[in-house]
């Protein structure tokens, strides 16, 4: 029997593109016939049973708009399998055959354990961490990258100003892969990620020399999950302040990475997985999540997300330190 009713959900830390994925999997799937219906506040939504049918103009008016329509959390009940087995009871009473999961890690080792329980799930990688094992690139990283770089390039020009060097630090969780582009793509003069050692006085003297060849300013760009971050890192610098001899100022740029409606590539990246998974979910596959794998919109087993993702290219931290020169 064919696939008549399908639910989405959005769970997690938000992504800019993630309404466009919505409008996507709402678009595809009611062209192809379906009821979908759309799950508020990720997978404690779905347990709480806090559904409702989106039609076609549900997706209006949404494609560039940042964040999520639907809601999103973090849901620790969903870690249970009692909370496993609730939704999977919502999922039943509610008529519902297959399921769109647009999220991260988190998320999308949720739908994992879904589809094992014998629910169809597809996924749709999204999160600015690009931390997702398998995946190129996901939805709301460009975006997040062009947020942090706007930051940078303003934080420049008063550091120019005013001869100082800055840290700033970015968001990634564990994972240096925003550091390490945003570092590279705003010209940082060091760039400290928790994938590779580093250490504050090596750092300091970095930035020394830094003024010492004659540029007008110096630049950490620090990911969130380094040992040294940007609080760790202007701490050390403040408190041996004789011996390095000058301030550093930090600067956290927190969610407002996350803030904000996606750029093209995060709303054709969005569109593009989204509607992937519906026709997937339609197709009869399950356990899978739709992901951007050498330039192609590709579908990777859902178990990958359970394994962390490798360190960044080497080549790519090598070109870093090279071009900060
Ligand atoms: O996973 C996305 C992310 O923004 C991480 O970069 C960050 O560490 C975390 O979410 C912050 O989570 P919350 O919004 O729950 O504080």
């Amino acid at each position: 029997m064919t696939m008549q009713r399908i639910a989405v959900l959005t769970s997690g830390g938000d992504a800019p593109g993630m309404n466009a994925a919505l409008r996507a999997v709402v678009r595809v799937g009611v062209s192809r016939g379906l009821e979908v219906i759309g799950v508020r506040q990720g997978y404690s939504g779905l347990i709480d049973g806090l559904v409702r049918p989106l039609g076609l103009r549900d997706g209006a008016g949404i494609i560039h708009v940042g964040g999520t329509m639907l809601g999103s959390t973090r849901c620790n009940e969903f870690r249970t399998p009692q909370g496993r087995q609730r939704a999977l009871a919502v999922l039943e009473q509610q008529r519902i055959e297959g399921l769109v999961v647009i999220g991260g890690n988190g998320s999308l080792s949720g739908a994992y354990f879904l589809s094992q329980a014998g629910f169809p799930v597809v996924g749709v990688a999204s999160t600015i961490d690009n931390d997702v094992n398998g995946a190129d690139i996901t939805i709301g990283v460009d975006t997040a990258l062009n947020t942090a770089l706007e930051a940078i390039d303003r934080l420049k020009t008063t550091a120019s100003s005013h001869h100082r060097a800055f840290v700033v630090e970015v968001m990634g969780r564990a994972h240096g892969y925003l550091a390490l582009m945003v570092g590279i793509a705003g010209g940082a003069d060091v760039i400290i990620i928790p994938e590779v050692e580093s250490d504050p006085d090596a750092v300091a003297a970095t930035l020394r020399d830094a003024y010492t060849r004659g540029k007008r300013h110096a630049m950490v760009v620090v990911a969130e999950g380094a040992k040294w971050n940007a609080a760790a890192l202007a701490a050390h610098v403040a408190n041996h302040r004789d011996r390095i001899g000058f301030e550093l100022r930090a600067t956290i740029l927190g969610h407002v990475q996350r803030g904000g409606g996606p750029g093209a590539l995060d709303r054709l990246l969005a569109s593009r997985t989204a509607a992937a998974a519906v026709d997937r979910l339609i197709d009869g596959e399950s356990g899978i999540f739709m992901a951007l794998v050498k330039g192609e919109i590709a579908a990777l087993p859902l178990e990958r997300v359970l394994t962390p993702k490798p360190p960044p290219d080497p080549e790519l931290v090598r070109l870093a330190a090279l071009l900060a020169r």
